[in-house]
C-alpha cells in the first residue's frame, strides 16, 4: 500500500490501475455527521434516552471486542451472510488487523503451515511473514483453490510432521485474481476442509460486488465450524473508518493451554495491539449500516453497480487496444471477471519495479507486478489492473497509454 501511494505520489497526473481503493466519489457521499447522528440517536432509543452521554461514550476509550457487534450480526442474518451473534463478533481495524489477529490466535506451533490461494492478497501475505508463520501456495483455478494441490499439500505436510492449519481464501472474486467459487466449488472445499481439520479464513471484502439475488452462501454459511469469517468496510464505507470485523465462534486453545471462544481471545490480543477500535468510527459505520436497513448489500448496491460498470469499461478498452490487433495477437491474456475491482493481464515478459517505473515515467500510466501477490515466480509475467479509482474516460485513456507502454516493450 505505501509502495503504490509512493509511486501515485510521484507521478500526480498518471493514470493508476494500481490501488484497490474505493472511487473518491463514492466517499465523497458519505454524511459522517449524519452517520453519527443516526447511530447515536439509535443508542440513544435502544438504551438510556441522553444523546449526549452516548457521545461522549464514543470519545472514550471503548471494549476491545467493539460496540457494533449486535448491529453486525443483525446486518450478517439479514444477508444471509452468517447465522451470527454479536458475542462472536471481534470488531477489528480494517480488515488487515482482523488477518493478523486471527493468525496470531491460530497458530501455536511452529509445525502448523498456512496455505495460500496462489496469488493471494499481499496483506495475508505479509501478515503471515511478520508472525513467522509458514506459508505455502496452493494453486488458483477459475474456481478458486485448486482442491487436488490442497489435498497433496495437506499430505505432504503430515508426512514432514507439519499440518496443514488453515487456508486462506477469497471466494467473492478475489484480490488479485478476480476470481469467483461458484456453488459447487464452495461446497467441495467446505468438505474437504471439514474432512482434513483445515480452518477457512474466508476473506469477504469483495462479497457486495455480487448481486445479493445470484450470490452463493459464503463458506461461513456453508461450513461454520471450519471457517472464520472476514471482513471490512473499507470497499462499502470508507477506508478511514478503519472498521473490520472477524466472526469467529470457534473454540481454540490459548498459549496457556485452555480453551476459550475464538472472538475473546482475538479480543485479549487486539488489546495488546491496537486496544480497540475507534469507537467514533465504528459509529460511523454503525450509522451508515442503520441507514441501509441493516444490510451490507444494500450498504453496497450503489457500489457494486458503479465498479461493474467500470469494470465493463475496462474489459471494452482493453478487447479495443489488444483484441483485434494482430501485433498483440498471442501476446497478452487477460481474465474477464464479472464483479470486484481487478482484471489480471499476462505478458511473455519479466513485470517487475524497473518496468512499472518506465511505464510511469514516459507512458504515465501505473498498474501493480502481480509478483508482490505470490509465493512463488507463476506470476512473474502478470499484472493487476484495477478499474476501483477511474472513472470511464480515464480508463479509456488509460488503455490507450497501455498501449503505447505494451508497443514500446514488448
Ligand atoms: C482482499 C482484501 N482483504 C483485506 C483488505 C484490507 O482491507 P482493510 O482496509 O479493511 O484493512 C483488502 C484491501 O484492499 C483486500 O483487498
Amino acid at each position: 500500500m505505501n509502495f503504490l501511494n509512493e509511486v501515485m505520489r510521484r507521478h500526480p497526473k498518471a493514470i493508476s490501475f494500481a490501488p484497490g481503493a474505493p472511487h473518491p466519489d463514492l466517499i465523497g457521499e458519505v454524511d459522517v455527521v449524519h452517520c453519527l447522528n443516526t447511530y447515536i440517536r439509535h443508542q440513544a432509543q435502544v438504551h438510556a434516552p441522553d444523546e449526549r452521554k452516548h457521545l461522549l461514550e464514543h470519545l472514550e476509550y471503548g471494549p476491545a471486542q467493539g460496540i457494533i457487534n449486535e448491529l453486525l450480526a443483525e446486518a450478517f442474518r439479514n444477508d444471509g451472510m452468517a447465522q451470527a451473534e454479536g458475542r462472536n463478533i471481534t470488531v477489528t481495524n480494517g480488515a488487515q488487523e482482523a488477518l493478523f489477529l486471527t493468525l496470531r490466535a491460530i497458530f501455536t506451533s511452529p509445525n502448523q503451515v498456512l496455505a495460500v490461494t496462489n496469488p493471494g492478497y499481499a496483506g495475508i501475505l505479509g501478515a503471515a511473514r511478520m508472525l513467522d508463520i509458514r506459508t505455502t501456495p496452493v494453486a488458483d483455478t477459475e474456481n478458486g483453490p485448486s482442491l487436488d494441490d490442497l489435498g497433496a499439500l495437506i499430505g505432504q505436510a503430515r508426512s514432514q510432521n507439519r499440518s496443514i492449519r488453515a487456508l486462506y481464501v477469497a471466494p467473492d472474486f478475489a484480490n488479485p485474481s478476480g476470481n469467483f467459487m461458484d456453488l459447487a466449488s464452495r461446497k467441495s472445499l467446505c468438505r474437504l476442509a471439514q474432512d482434513e481439520g483445515v480452518i477457512l479464513l474466508e476473506d469477504t471484502a469483495y462479497g457486495f460486488s455480487s448481486p445479493a439475488s445470484t450470490r452463493p452462501p459464503t463458506l461461513k454459511q456453508i461450513a461454520p465450524a471450519s471457517t472464520i469469517l472476514i471482513g471490512t468496510f473499507s470497499k462499502v464505507g470508507f477506508p478511514g473508518a478503519r472498521v473490520g470485523f472477524v466472526l469467529a465462534e470457534q473454540r481454540v486453545q490459548s498459549v496457556a493451554g485452555e480453551f476459550l471462544p475464538l472472538a475473546s481471545q482475538l479480543a485479549t490480543l487486539k488489546s495488546m495491539i491496537s486496544i480497540n477500535t475507534s469507537p467514533l468510527g465504528q459509529a460511523v459505520i454503525g450509522g451508515l449500516l442503520l441507514e441501509h436497513g441493516l444490510s451490507i448489500s444494500a450498504l453496497g448496491e450503489r457500489h457494486r453497480v458503479l465498479y461493474q460498470s467500470n469494470l465493463k469499461c475496462l474489459l471494452l478498452a482493453l478487447d479495443e487496444q489488444f483484441g483485434s490487433s494482430r501485433k498483440f495477437a498471442g501476446m497478452l491474456e487477460w481474465n474477464r471477471p464479472e464483479g470486484g475491482f481487478f482484471v489480471r493481464i499476462r505478458t511473455p515478459m519479466a513485470v517487475d519495479h524497473s518496468l512499472l517505473a518506465r511505464s510511469a515515467d514516459e507512458f504515465g500510466v501505473l498498474w501493480t507486478p502481480m509478483r508482490f501477490f505470490s509465493l512463488d515466480q507463476s506470476c512473474d509475467n502478470e499484472l493487476r489492473l484495477s478499474c476501483s479509482y477511474l472513472d470511464h474516460a480515464q480508463i479509456e485513456e488509460g488503455a490507450s497509454r497501455l498501449r503505447d507502454f505494451f508497443e514500446a516493450t514488448l
